[in-house]
C-alpha cells in the first residue's frame, strides 16, 4: 500500500492520482455567456446531481494548477448567474473535448466547435442543441475551496428548465442508457463510453486551433466522417502548407496508396479516416488535400 498526506505529493502527481481513482465521473458541459454577450462553452467532470427537489447541480471549475489562473465559465457564473448543463454522449465526445481548448476570450465555441446553439427557454446562455439532455439553471451560490492552483469552485444549481432529445426515449416513455449513450471522464487522456467500455482521446494543445470553422467545406460536408473525425482535424492549428501538400504527393507513402484509383476520391475519404482513427491526423491531412489536388 502506498499512502500519503496530502501535502507529501507534487501539485501535479495529486491531480493525477485523484482523477485516475474517482472515476468514472459524468461530464457536464457547460455554456455561459459574458456581459457582452459572448458564448462560452466548457467541460467539467467535478460534476454531480445532488438532489432533484429542488433539482441541484454542482460542477467545479477549478483554479488552474500550473498557474493558479481561473476559468471563463468560473467567471460568467459569477457575472451572470445563469448557465446550461448539457449531457455528452458518444458521437459528440470529440467536441467536447476540442471545445476544452482555452480559447482567447471571444472566441464563440459554438461555431468555433461546429455545434448548434439553440436558444434556451428560461437563461441567456443556449443549449447544445445536439446534446441529448440539456438543464438551464440558475446559479444560486458558489463555494471557492481555497486561493491556490488546484483549489475548486463549487457552482451550485438550480435546474429550472430540462429538455431530452425525443430519440432517447423509449415506447414506454423510459429513458434507455443505449441511447443516451453517455460517456464519463477517468484520469490521464483515459474515458469511458458507458455501454462499451475504455478508451483514450488527446487533449487539444496551445490555446488555439483551426476549430471546425477552419476545415474546408468539402471535408465536413463528406458523409464519411463522423463529428469525431472532424474533432480530430480540427484540433490542427493551421492547414498543411501547400510545400508540405506537395511533398507528400511525391512521397513512396502516398504514391504507393494510391497508383491504381485514378482518384477515387471516396477512397481517399476512407483511408484519411483510418488514418485519423489509427491518431495519424498529419498524414491524414496530407492524404485527404493530396487527393483532392489529383481528381
Ligand atoms: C472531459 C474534461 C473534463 C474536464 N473537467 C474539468 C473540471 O472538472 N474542472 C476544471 O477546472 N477543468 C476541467 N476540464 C478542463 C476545462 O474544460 C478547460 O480548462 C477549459 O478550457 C475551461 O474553459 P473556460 O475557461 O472557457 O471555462 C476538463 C476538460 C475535459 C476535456
Amino acid at each position: 500500500m502506498r499512502s500519503y498526506l496530502p501535502s507529501e505529493l507534487s501539485a501535479h502527481q495529486r491531480h493525477d492520482y485523484l482523477l485516475s481513482t474517482i472515476g468514472p465521473r459524468p461530464i457536464a458541459w457547460v455554456s455561459t455567456i459574458n456581459e457582452d454577450g459572448i458564448v462560452n462553452l466548457a467541460p467539467f467532470s467535478f460534476f454531480n446531481i445532488f438532489g432533484s427537489n429542488p433539482v441541484t447541480l454542482i460542477f467545479s471549475p477549478a483554479r488552474r494548477v500550473k498557474d493558479n489562473s481561473t476559468k471563463h465559465t468560473l467567471q460568467n457564473s459569477g457575472n451572470i448567474k445563469e448557465c446550461v448543463v448539457n449531457i455528452v454522449s458518444y458521437d459528440l465526445v470529440g467536441q467536447m473535448v476540442l471545445s476544452s481548448t482555452e480559447y482567447p476570450d471571444g472566441v464563440d465555441e459554438f461555431s468555433k466547435i461546429g455545434l448548434t446553439a439553440e436558444p434556451s427557454d428560461l437563461v441567456k446562455p443556449p443549449r447544445v442543441k445536439e446534446a441529448p439532455a440539456q438543464y438551464e439553471c440558475v446559479v444560486k451560490q458558489i463555494i471557492h475551496t481555497g486561493e491556490e492552483g488546484g483549489a475548486g469552485n463549487l457552482i451550485i444549481c438550480e435546474v429550472l428548465k430540462m429538455h431530452f432529445r425525443e430519440d432517447i426515449f423509449t415506447e414506454d416513455d423510459k429513458i434507455d442508457p443505449l441511447k443516451v449513450d453517455t460517456v464519463a471522464r477517468m484520469g490521464g487522456l483515459w474515458y469511458t463510453r458507458a455501454k462499451e467500455g475504455l478508451f483514450q482521446i488527446h487533449n487539444p494543445k496551445g490555446h488555439n486551433n483551426i476549430g471546425f470553422e477552419g476545415i474546408p467545406e468539402f471535408i465536413r460536408n463528406s458523409e464519411i466522417y463522423t463529428a469525431n473525425n472532424l474533432s480530430e482535424l480540427a484540433k490542427y492549428e493551421a492547414l498543411p502548407t501547400v510545400e508540405e501538400v506537395n511533398e507528400f504527393i511525391v512521397s513512396d507513402y502516398f504514391k504507393g496508396r494510391t497508383q491504381h484509383w485514378h482518384l477515387k476520391y471516396k477512397i481517399a475519404e476512407n483511408w484519411s479516416q483510418h488514418l485519423i482513427t489509427e491518431g495519424k491526423v498529419k498524414e491524414a491531412w496530407c492524404f485527404i488535400l493530396a487527393a483532392m489536388k489529383d481528381n
